[in-house]
């Protein structure tokens, strides 16, 4: 059994290109067996959200996301970031061995620095804090989407200098980026992501989905011509909820011709359905009993405190703390 921890940022709706591309494997995860851990970045989310009802709210709507879609809080520990003030502290023993070069070298931050974001210490600091997030917890593997490869490279390199001044303390941890995952396309064709606006929420209201599977970006070919179904948005999308067979059906349809984009993606929307209303109806119980969701974090933080005990301790009085 492996060690198993990620994060996510309660930032932004989750969408089609999150459950497929990682909710999805990490309920897979779960029900092999592993043991898992799973919490909500909301320190990090600060780094970018600044308004306290915002972070609040999105926080509760991710942790609602992902129990509807499987996550099962008796076995895998889901906790919020925050309820484990420790990794405050183990963030900072890191800085303390950070180099400022190995910072400045991240593609995240700059990046973000070109999106125009304001240049503060937190976003600067993001890694070293995420290297505390995994190091605590002694993760084995760290399921990550490829954009986050490079911190995982930090939370090693700073393991290492840990460990070298002051004694094998931390495990090494390693990324897990299933390269199977093909990348998701969004309505307009290109990768589903929420800076390009091109999304499909898995808990919108019906409508706005219907809205927005039906606005799917075609190109004009007429219903009678004959289509290639690889590279099109709405096959690549349909594959992913429907039967091998029910594929190959699309498939030939749209390579006889006489099968227009219309009725493509109206079975595309009946798919969605079938796949997601009972994580629907799932997600609207849930969210009629708050009380439960605080609990699920409640325990989920006594747990997470609990695991993270044993390495904190050593780190404090290896430090001389
Ligand atoms: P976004 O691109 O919308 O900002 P994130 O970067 O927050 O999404 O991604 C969270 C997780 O979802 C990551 O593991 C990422 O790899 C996965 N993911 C996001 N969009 C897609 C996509 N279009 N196809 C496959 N996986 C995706
Ligand atoms: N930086 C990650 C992201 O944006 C979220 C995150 C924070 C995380 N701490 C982590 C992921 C620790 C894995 C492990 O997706």
């Amino acid at each position: 059994m492996r060690r198993i921890l990620t994060g996510i940022q309660p930032s932004g709706k989750l969408h089609w290109g999150n459950y497929f591309g990682a909710i999805r494997n990490m309920v897979t995860l779960q029900n092999a067996g592993e043991e898992m851990f799973m919490f909500i970045a909301n320190f990090h989310a600060m780094t970018t959200v600044r308004d306290g009802e915002t972070l609040r709210r999105a926080t509760r709507d991710v942790v609602l996301d992902y129990l509807a879609c499987g996550i099962d809080p008796e076995r895998t520990v889901l906790y919020r970031q925050s309820d484990l003030p420790e990794v405050q502290e183990l963030a900072w023993y890191l800085s303390c061995l950070c180099p400022m070069g190995l910072l400045e070298r991240c593609h995240s931050y700059k990046d973000k620095m070109a999106h125009g974001f304001d240049a503060t210490h937190g976003l600067f600091a993001y890694p070293v804090l995420m290297a505390a997030d995994i190091l605590i917890m002694n993760a084995d593997l760290v399921p990550v989407g490829k954009d986050q490869k490079q911190h995982l490279e930090v939370t090693r390199d700073l393991a290492q200098k840990f460990n070298n001044a002051y004694g094998e303390i931390f495990k090494l941890p390693d990324a897990y980026i299933p390269e199977t995952v093909a990348t998701i396309p969004g309505t307009d064709g290109q990768k589903m992501s929420k800076s390009y606006h091109n999304t499909i929420e898995l808990f919108e209201d019906a409508k706005a989905i219907k809205k927005k599977v039906m606005g799917i970006v075609t190109d004009s070919r007429t219903m009678e011509e004959p289509k290639d179904p690889e590279g099109n948005a709405i096959y690549n999308l349909y594959k992913l909820f429907a039967t091998e067979a029910e594929t190959a059906e699309m498939a030939g349809n749209f390579r006889k011709g006489g099968y227009g984009y219309g009725s493509a993606k109206k079975e595309l929307l009946a798919a969605y359905h079938r796949m997601f209303d009972p994580f629907r109806a799932k997600r609207e119980e849930l969210a009629k009993d708050m009380d439960y969701i605080e609990d699920v974090l409640a325990e989920g933080a006594r747990k997470a405190r609990a695991a993270a005990a044993p390495a904190m301790e050593q780190a404090r009085k290896a430090v001389g703390l």
